[in-house]
């Protein structure tokens, strides 16, 4: 027998990327040697003091257990603490804390806590695709807001129509941001909390990539502009951070309504993480973090040796201020398929067409900063072999 798929099933957004996942696969199979830079998966192992701290907790048979439905207080504890050590904003660990699966379920999750059929959301376009797919599960309408280069790829507030900033109840944000690469300011973030507060919106700032900020500058976490905690929360997952995206452990923090929202969903699918995940995450959070030193150095470097490959094969491209990600130009003549499509046949290089991220993106190619130095600059040599830049 075959089972129908229920409508809000039929309502999730198609996946841009699994035909590149495909092609991809086919050359590798061929032999080809392929330079995979279109996915975002971190290619560094998690560091060490985090690995023993769950080999031990694996060991404690209190964690064999049913954790607490909302978490162990420890780990909500050591979040508080690091969002006092690190942006110097006060969070309360049992109402304005909560577990998240990584931020991917929290970020569809989301929608389903505040939006009811037919409301409308506001989310950034290009955009980080999940944001819509709780959306659509929760039959709500979007509205995308475009980031243009012209405004350093933040939304322009003056630019979206009142009746679309009346109508909707939730806005997701993300900065630094995949797939442009930029980053917020703090006067932006006021501006943010001006615009929610007037219109009576729900801001969800996705910090996926707080840690990665270049040329010495730290990334602004929204919950530093006074008043975000009254008119929203922010997403942080350990996946980029500390390297253990197959982890799955992330959390939100800020509204203790909205946090009390997510933890009254999550009471009803599931019964928090693994205990010693937990542990291992209060470890990576509370414990040596000259590993996150080392890993923004890391992609700092990576980010020069791109941009100067890039240059010296004539790509007119602006270095990307945080995240692992560059987002470049398509030269004149390509759409971001066709470009994207040009680089893996004749090059064997993945990158992700901009048309992926939504209908801004066109016209750009994202870039993962996820190889060593010596495959990025190869990997511009050969696009600059196609000799498409003039
Ligand atoms: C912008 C953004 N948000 C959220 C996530 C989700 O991360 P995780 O589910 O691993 O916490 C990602 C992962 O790629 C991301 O790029």
């Amino acid at each position: 027998m075959r089972f129908e798929q229920s409508e809000a099933l039929k309502r999730l957004p198609e996946q841009f990327f699994a035909s590149l996942v495909g092609k991809t696969q086919a050359l590798k199979r061929e032999g080809h040697d392929v330079i995979n830079l279109g996915q975002g998966n971190p290619d560094q192992p998690t560091p060490q003091n985090i690995v023993k701290a769950v080999q031990q907790a694996a060991e404690n048979p209190d964690y064999h257990k049913y954790s607490p439905f909302r978490g162990h207080s420890f780990l909500k504890e050591a979040v508080a603490k690091f969002y006092m050590r690190e942006y110097g904003v006060g969070v309360d660990p049992e109402t304005e804390v909560a577990v998240l699966f990584g931020t991917k379920t929290g970020l569809v999750e989301i929608s389903q806590c505040i939006l009811n059929a037919g409301d409308s959301a506001l989310l950034p376009d290009p955009g980080y695709p999940d944001y819509m797919s709780g959306i659509a599960l929760a039959d709500a309408k979007p509205h995308f807001f475009p980031l243009l280069e012209k405004n350093h790829f933040l939304p322009d507030y003056d630019g979206i129509s009142d009746e679309a900033l009346n109508l909707s109840k939730l806005m997701f944000l993300n900065y630094p941001n995949n797939p442009t690469s930029a980053v917020a300011t703090r006067e932006f973030f006021d501006e943010t909390v001006n615009v929610a507060k007037k219109h009576n919106i729900c801001v969800v700032h996705d910090f996926a990539y707080g840690a990665i900020g270049f040329d010495g500058k730290k990334p602004t976490s929204f919950l530093e502009s006074e008043g975000a905690k009254d008119v929203g929360i922010e997403m942080y997952t350990l996946s980029k951070t500390y390297n253990m995206a197959g982890w799955r452990v992330g959390f939100a923090v800020g509204n203790p309504s909205v946090i009390d929202s997510l933890n009254l969903i999550q009471d009803h699918l599931y019964v928090s993480l693994f205990g010693a995940v937990q542990e291992a995450a209060a470890e990576a959070l509370l414990g040596d973090q000259s590993a996150v030193n080392e890993l923004v150095e890391t992609y700092e470097t990576r980010r020069n040796a791109l941009v100067n490959a890039a240059q010296s094969v004539g790509w007119d491209v602006t270095a990307p201020k945080g995240t692992f990600f560059a987002w470049f130009k398509v030269p004149d003549g390509y759409t971001s398929e066709e470009f994207a499509d040009l680089l893996l046949n004749e090059a064997h290089v993945v990158v992700a067409p901009g048309k992926g991220f939504g209908e801004t993106g066109e016209g750009y190619v994202r870039i993962g900063l996820l190889d060593e130095p010596e495959r990025l600059e190869e990997a511009m040599e050969r696009i600059g072999r196609l000799g498409v830049f003039k």
